[in-house]
């Protein structure tokens, strides 16, 4: 393993671990939705927006426990979108992180439940004072995580995105639906980084920058990734988006486009990131996994 990869899974088992311990236990009269709600959040995903939180907090000279509970409040809604997205009446997944996705293994009410309790949950995490944020840090925190899932971020994304499957996309427009469903999210995670960190408004507004491009950038990877190919991994559904005509990214510009617009991305990315000289090495690889993944 790489260097990289070795931070990644250390950055991942710590927020697993937290995670286990702050999620409800299976048991009392609700026990079928804890489970349920553990088995969304645990013991998959690549914890890559937690992983944005730490890398961030830690270029600007934080560690701790902190980062790690804000990337697991983050983890909480990202789980709760993708057993939303994953519905009957949004994507209709069978598949989600290499086992059937919520709704195929508890049922579609129990699915709703879940996101509907995650997602209070994850403010209800970020609220607490057992984690070492100041009062005024989790205001914050809670601020920006509760604009980045709703209208104007996440949830519009995915307005936009349903909308886009039934009429043809205006190519000028293409990048607004990614950026907000993907990108708002990840933002919001290297913003978490900055809070938790300290940053000035200088650093705060470049690393908000490279979360931009970082979102838009995932989003294309991944739906370069639903096409399948050599080595893909997903542990979801694949070839749905082209199967049903879903507005991506790479249906409009191809995959030649789709690849130049990533390494467009690459280079602006790394820009945003000149102010930190060497520190910021661990978010250009970011950059790089998230582009180059296959997972
Ligand atoms: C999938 O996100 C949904 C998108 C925003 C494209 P990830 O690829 O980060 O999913 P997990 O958390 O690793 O399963
Ligand atoms: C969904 O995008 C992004 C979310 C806000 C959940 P996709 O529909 O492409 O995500 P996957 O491919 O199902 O993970
Ligand atoms: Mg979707
Ligand atoms: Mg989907
Ligand atoms: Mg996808």
């Amino acid at each position: 393993m790489t260097p990289f990869g070795e931070r990644l899974a250390a950055v991942a088992a710590a927020v697993e671990a937290e995670l286990a311990a702050l999620l409800p236990p299976v048991e009392g009269p609700q026990a079928r939705l804890h489970e349920a709600m553990r088995y969304a959040v645990l013991g998959g995903g690549k914890r890559l927006r937690a992983f944005l939180v730490v890398a961030t907090a830690e270029l600007l000279g934080t560690s701790g426990r902190a980062p790690v509970r804000g990337g697991a409040a983050i983890e909480l809604v990202h789980a709760y979108s993708l057993v939303h997205d994953d519905l009957l009446a949004m994507d209709d997944a069978l598949m989600r992180r290499g086992r059937p996705s919520c709704h195929h293994a508890f049922g579609e009410a129990t699915a709703i439940l879940v996101g509907d309790a995650l997602q209070p949950l994850a403010f209800e995490l970020l609220a607490r004072p057992d984690y070492g944020a100041d009062a005024e840090q989790r205001c914050r925190l809670i601020a920006g995580l509760a604009a980045a899932a709703g209208s104007l971020g996440m949830c519009g994304g995915q307005l936009l995105g349903l909308v886009a499957e039934k009429q043809r996309w205006p190519r000028a427009d293409i990048s607004a639906m990614p950026r907000l469903k993907t990108g708002a999210p990840l933002r919001c995670a290297c913003t978490a980084g900055a809070i938790l960190g300290r940053a000035s408004a200088a650093e705060a507004a470049q690393l908000a920058a490279y979360a931009d491009e970082l979102g838009l950038a995932f989003q294309i990877r991944d739906d370069l990734l639903d096409r399948g190919g050599e080595g893909v991994a997903t542990g979801k559904d694949s070839g749905r988006d082209g199967a049903v005509g879903k507005a991506t990214f790479v249906g409009v510009l191809g995959e030649t486009g789709a690849g130049e617009a990533l390494e467009e991305l690459r280079q602006r990315a790394v820009g945003r990131l000149d102010i930190f000289g060497h520190r910021a090495t661990v978010l250009v690889e970011l950059f790089e996994f998230a582009i180059r993944r296959l997972s």
